[in-house]
């Protein structure tokens, strides 16, 4: 299931925990963001697919902009961590790429495009925050052909317009299937990690 996992390298400007083991059990926590990550994915679908087959896309666009954070905003609450989405171009400001992200975002559009990666695509990595430990996962999300109605090279003259009354600043169209449209994070607190004394 998983193509590639990896506690990685990523900004030689912070200092990155180089064995998973220092910081162990890493698998329950990894695990654990996959599942907020595939929450978050199936219920942003099933909620899409209800309104696109209700009411169509216009209408469909007020549902992912109120539902779609209203979701993460949830399973952040009811986990602990950060989940969202975010993406190189985004729809809304809000979900826009910290450094990090930006980096790891890179990273997956370069292996989707190499075509020697297929998703799903997923990267786990701690960093140490001084004494604490930072844990962060992120799920590549490739686009589907459900996404190019409102993401892809060509929007109805309708929707462009509904898309632009609510996102003046939109960068997120022009996008092909199998591409890289953005991504699931999961972010924990700053944590003691379980080694330290
Ligand atoms: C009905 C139109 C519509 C469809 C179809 C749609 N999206 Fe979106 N998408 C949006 C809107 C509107 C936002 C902004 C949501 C917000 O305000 O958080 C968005 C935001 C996103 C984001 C967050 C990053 C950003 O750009 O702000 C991702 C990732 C994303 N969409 C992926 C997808 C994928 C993958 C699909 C197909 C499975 C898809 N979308 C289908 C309208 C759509």
């Amino acid at each position: 299931m998983i193509t590639k996992l990896f506690t990685t390298l990523l900004l030689a400007s912070l200092p990155v925990l180089s064995s998973a083991a220092e910081v162990a059990p890493a698998s329950d926590w990894i695990e654990h963001s996959r599942q907020l990550a595939l929450q978050l994915g199936s219920e942003l679908k099933g909620e899409l697919g209800k309104a696109m087959a209700a009411g169509g896309p216009v209408a469909a666009i007020s549902v992912c902009r109120e539902r779609a954070p209203a979701i993460a905003a949830r399973l952040s609450r009811e986990s602990g961590a950060t989940v969202g989405r975010t993406a190189l171009r985004v729809r809304n400001p809000a979900n826009a790429p910290d450094e990090l992200q930006r980096t790891l975002l890179e990273q997956f559009s370069g292996e989707l495009a190499s075509g020697k990666f297929t998703p799903p695509l997923e990267a786990a990595f701690e960093m140490r925050r001084g004494e604490l430990v930072e844990r962060r996962y992120m799920r590549a999300i490739p686009t589907e052909p459900v996404c190019l109605t409102c993401h892809g090279k060509t929007l109805t003259p309708e929707l462009a317009a509904a898309i632009a009354r609510d996102y003046p600043e939109d960068q997120a169209t022009g996008f092909e299937q199998g591409q890289l449209r953005g991504a699931f994070t999961v972010t924990w607190p700053a944590a003691a990690p379980p080694s330290a004394h």
